[in-house]
């Protein structure tokens, strides 16, 4: 296939036009940059890791789509979701598609060494299954510990010369406990605020009625976690949307993590892909208070080779 920017920017204009996540979207494209650039530099077909791997959506279509670059019969996808797996084996086959547990080290090191390990919306499933019953919601030092270990986990299957990709929800930097005062647009849209605060389970979500029927006022960390979930509300996907938290880390934590890992970040790029959608709900009504970025995307290799 040529390897020229216009070309691929067209395949995967075509190729992702269904998919629905734009997010998602943002980080086969930066995978897509990365494989075709790092394959030639180290001569040779690139194994791909991908933890968290759902129905194969991202790993499938960059294996489908550099067949050359990659290779497939080496490449693995893993997921702790039988049904998932059935997807992948389904639509991508000829790929080894792993049903287990990520943050089992026993797993990961039998699995050997890859020049492309994924993280695509990953950890945050592991922050959030840290979810405390005792305590009413996610024990966060605890959970912030396992996501370190899952991403520590992760470095360790890099090959000499190997990237990890990581794209995830983000923590907004600033006071999370500052108050804002927001306005929805309309009664519905306050409805569904309702509907998010009492059936979010990660986190007790508190407001305050502030004026007029469609005005509140929360925390800036509230108004993140519940923005970054409008969009599954009313949808199926709400199920289990509800039970995770998007937010763990903050930039500033994203960075120190990879640091700890002996992680060398080389690229990286906060995101916001939903503020229309967003904006069509609600407004901010405090004084020099944003939407927030709410996905990041890191690229980084091991600090070591
Ligand atoms: C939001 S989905 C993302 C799937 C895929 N990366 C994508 O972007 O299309 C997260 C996936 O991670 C899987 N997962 C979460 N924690 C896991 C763990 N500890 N071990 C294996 N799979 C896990 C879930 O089953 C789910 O399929």
């Amino acid at each position: 296939m040529p390897d020229n920017e216009a070309f691929w920017d067209f395949y995967w204009e075509t190729r992702l036009q269904p998919m629905e996540n734009l997010g998602k979207r943002a980080a086969i494209l930066a995978a897509s940059g990365l494989i075709r650039q790092l394959s030639p530099q180290l001569g040779r077909p690139l194994r791909l890791l991908e933890l968290g791997c759902g129905e194969g959506q991202v790993m499938g279509a960059l294996l489908d789509a550099h067949a050359q670059l990659c290779t497939r019969q080496n490449s693995v996808g893993v997921d702790y979701n039988p049904r998932s797996l059935v997807q992948c084996q389904r639509d991508y086959p000829g790929v080894r598609w792993l049903a287990g547990d990520f943050t089992d080290p026993a797993l990961l090191t039998g699995l050997g060494k890859f020049e492309l390990v994924l993280l695509v919306n990953a950890l945050h499933e592991v922050f959030s299954d840290t979810f405390s019953a005792e305590m009413g919601e996610v024990d966060v030092p605890l959970a912030k510990q396992r996501v370190e270990k899952a991403l520590g986990g992760a470095a360790g299957c890099l090959a000499p010369g190997g990237w990890l990709l990581l794209f995830d929800g983000l923590e907004p930097p600033g006071d999370p406990g500052r108050e804002l005062r927001i306005r929805f647009l309309d009664s519905a849209a306050r409805q569904d605020f309702e509907t998010f605060a009492r059936q979010y389970q990660p986190f007790r979500i508190s407001y305050r009625p502030a004026g007029s029927p469609l005005c509140v006022e929360l925390s800036q960390r509230d108004f993140t976690r519940y923005i970054t979930k409008s969009i599954f509300l009313g949808k199926h996907l709400w199920e289990s949307e509800q039970r995770e938290s998007y937010q763990y880390f903050t930039e500033a934590e994203f960075r120190a993590a990879f640091t700890r890992q002996g992680l060398q970040i080389s690229g990286l790029h906060t995101l916001t892909v939903n503020e229309e959608k967003w904006r069509n709900r609600v407004e901010i009504q405090t004084a020099g208070a944003e939407f927030p970025q709410e996905h990041i995307l890191i690229l980084a290799h091991s600090a070591a080779g």
